[in-house]
């Protein structure tokens, strides 16, 4: 299993390394093997799934076992939108949105999901 993340401003990629995982950074990822992956990515304007994050999904999805979001509560009902709309569309299951770097219990929420996939 490796952790793959999408993280502009590095709130996501501290988030992701805090799970104790291999992680790797979303456009350094290479199609080098069939290994389980699990994604972190971003909300960006009006709940937006970034660019990067659905470039990665149109190759890779069906080896992508859940996704977990960063996001902000200021954006009130776009809080985390992307990971609804990872799920809907790509049949991902959403793990958690979390804000900003993840609190210890939503962390802890995804570290759990993980030892149930590998
Ligand atoms: C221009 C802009 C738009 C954003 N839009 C959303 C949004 O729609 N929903 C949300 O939950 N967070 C939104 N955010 C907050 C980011 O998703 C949040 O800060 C996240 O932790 C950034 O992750 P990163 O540091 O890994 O890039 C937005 C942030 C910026 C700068």
């Amino acid at each position: 299993m490796i952790v793959v993340y999408d993280s502009l401003t590095g709130n996501t990629k501290k988030a992701a390394e805090k799970l104790g995982m291999k992680t790797k950074k979303i456009n350094s990822y290479e199609n080098d093997d069939d290994e389980k992956v699990f994604l972190m990515t971003r909300s960006q304007g009006f709940g937006e799934v970034p660019i990067t994050t659905l470039e990665f999904l149109n190759k890779y999805s069906k080896r992508v076992v859940g996704v977990a979001v960063s996001g902000n509560k200021n954006w009130g009902k776009n809080f985390g939108k992307a990971g609804r709309i990872i799920e809907s569309k790509y049949n991902i299951p959403l793990v958690c949105i979390f804000e900003g770097i993840g609190f210890d219990q939503e962390i802890k929420k995804i570290k759990d999901f993980l030892l149930r996939s590998i």
